[in-house]
């Protein structure tokens, strides 16, 4: 199945995506993590981008299409993930149109849904493994032993440029004006369903599979 994972910035996307890899071998297409990646290895996208999302701002549509477009042409067995994308209404409609021409269908729109109080405590306690990039939280999520990633050992654990609590308000005002027009957009389409973000981890995964199971 390909799927999307719709929700504000803290909702678990990330989180639920790397679980669906997990256990339905299923591809993650974030478009964050292929940004955060080119930032990193300094490639000239990377530098135009990073001003922009450390802001917390969106980049343009025309630079997450064409990332998307490329991650796209291998194809996947298991189905997309799509985390973090579409994020506006030009880039729904170029998602639709990339599926026609690859003669495929998007399945489902999972809705995260949570509230802006909850968002604030998740990201500012959130860190990720950079070598395999698990994600952790202070409270709700620790590792195992302090300091090493429980999936693969590493000690490169680390936190996000844009988690603080400043732009995470930019963050958030994007998604209100830019994003959440989308959960109309696919409500109309009949493809959205609504989960509750707000559960734990594992309750999240499974209102995730039993939609999937029965669509
Ligand atoms: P992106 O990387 O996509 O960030 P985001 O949308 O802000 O989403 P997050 O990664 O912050 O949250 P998440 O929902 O994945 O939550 P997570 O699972 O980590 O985008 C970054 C930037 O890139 C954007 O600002 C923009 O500039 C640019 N960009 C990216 N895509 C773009 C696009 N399409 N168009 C334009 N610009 C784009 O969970 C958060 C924390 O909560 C973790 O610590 C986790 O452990 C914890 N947690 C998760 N689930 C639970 C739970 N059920 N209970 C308790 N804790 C939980
Ligand atoms: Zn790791």
């Amino acid at each position: 199945a390909n799927i999307i994972l719709l929700g504000p910035p803290g909702a678990g996307k990330g989180t639920q995506a790397k679980r669906l890899e997990e256990t339905r071998g299923m591809v993650q297409l974030s478009t964050g993590d292929m940004l955060k990646d080119a930032i990193a290895r300094g490639t000239e996208l990377g530098r135009r981008v990073e001003g922009i999302m450390a802001r917390g701002e969106l980049v343009t549509d025309e630079i997450v299409i064409g990332l998307i477009e490329d991650r796209m042409k291998g194809g996947a067995r298991g189905g997309f993930i799509f985390d973090g994308f579409p994020r506006t209404l030009k880039q729904a409609d170029a998602l639709a149109g990339l599926m026609t021409r690859m003669g495929s269908t998007l399945d489902r729109v999972i809705e995260m849904q949570v509230d802006d109080a909850a968002l604030v405590a998740r990201i500012t306690g959130r860190f990720t493994c950079g070598n395999c990039g698990a994600v952790y939280h202070d409270v709700t999520r620790p590792t195992k032993v302090a300091g090493v990633c429980d999936v693969c050992g590493s000690t490169d654990l680390k936190r996000r440029a844009d988690d603080n609590e400043d732009t995470l308000k930019t963050r958030l005002m994007e998604y209100y004006k830019k994003t959440s027009p989308l959960i109309g957009y696919y409500y109309a389409k009949g493809q959205l369903s609504a989960v509750d973000g707000l559960a734990e981890v594992d309750a999240v995964a499974d209102a995730i599979a039993s939609v999937l199971d029965k669509s």
